[in-house]
């Protein structure tokens, strides 16, 4: 695998990053995550403009003759991705200096991407998946798209441990989003889900579904839930660059709704997939 790291395309194990950089330190960065379909990054704009405001909120500035897409284009290439699913990874941190808390002065950020082919988990879309809740133990931004995941990890692991596929976060008893996904709850004929602020990371897939409840004319409620009202919901799905739209059909062990996918996630699943040509097989018939 060929990874970019600042100026350099090279093979992965030759990547040398300085233990004085402060991703490695602080965690002081941030990260993108798109999707490639036959190299074409999907909802691009979107996750251009969603990088630019985790680096502004970390006064991170990128050099101004740095063209970044340009650069992501050709570690594509470099790899052989122009062809089927694959994800890409960017990652910026504030750089090296010699470990102190404020910002150093004059310099230059560290950019690190990779690329890879990515494979669906078509059986978590087809059939669903489980998740647990868990105390939200993250900070109060985040809308950020920080490296620094720790709660996230953390409560993804206690999801393995518990044979789920995520962790979703409550914060004073409101259910707001999983560990890297977004949620959505349909009650009746409304579709509810946490509203933008400092307290999910609004997810470009989020945005992407939001708009395909408009266009079918379904009724959204931009508000979150207690984990009784989740677990009393008719359906329920997540939604993330690489979980796509995934039902979920359990939530601490107990069944949500008949316990399998409901025919709004399945309608919406249908238009998600109707917009690209790389869908999973046969998804029209699930
Ligand atoms: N995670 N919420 C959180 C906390 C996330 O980490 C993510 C994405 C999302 C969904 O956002 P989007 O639709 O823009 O992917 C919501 C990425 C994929 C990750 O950490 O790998």
């Amino acid at each position: 695998m060929i990874v970019l790291l600042n100026e350099s395309y090279l093979p992965m194990d030759q990547a040398r990053i300085s233990p004085d950089d402060r991703g490695f330190l602080f965690g002081d960065g941030v990260y993108e995550v798109w999707m490639l379909q036959d190299g074409q990054r999907v909802e691009d704009p979107a996750h251009w403009a969603r990088l630019n405001r985790s680096l502004a909120a970390l006064k991170i500035t990128l050099p101004e003759h740095v063209n970044l897409a340009q650069k992501l284009d050709h570690l594509v290439v470099e790899n052989g991705l122009g062809k089927g699913l694959a994800t890409l990874y960017l990652q910026v941190t504030r750089g090296v200096a010699a470990r102190k808390h404020a910002f150093p002065h004059a310099i230059s950020p560290t950019i690190y991407a990779f690329c890879k082919p990515f494979r669906r988990n078509e059986l978590a879309l087809r059939e669903g998946a489980s998740a647990i809740t868990v105390e939200d133990t993250r900070w109060s931004r985040c809308d950020i798209k920080s490296i620094a995941l720790l709660p996230n990890v953390l409560a993804n692991q206690m999801a393995q441990e518990a044979g789920a596929a995520e962790a979703l976060f409550v914060r004073e008893g409101r259910v707001l989003e999983g560990s890297h996904s977004n949620l959505f709850v349909v009650r009746g004929n409304e579709i509810w889900t946490a509203p933008d602020g400092p307290y999910i990371l609004a997810g470009v897939t989020r945005n992407r579904v939001l708009a395909l409840i408009q266009e079918n004319r379904l009724t959204v409620k931009l508000d979150t839930l207690t984990v009784e009202q989740l677990k009393g919901a008719d359906e329920a799905f997540l939604t993330g660059t690489t979980t796509e739209i995934t039902p979920l059909v359990h939530v601490d062990g107990l069944s949500l709704g008949l316990g399998q996918p409901g025919p709004i996630t399945r309608r919406l699943q249908r238009c998600f997939f109707a917009q690209s040509e790389l869908s999973p097989p046969g998804f029209r018939d699930w």
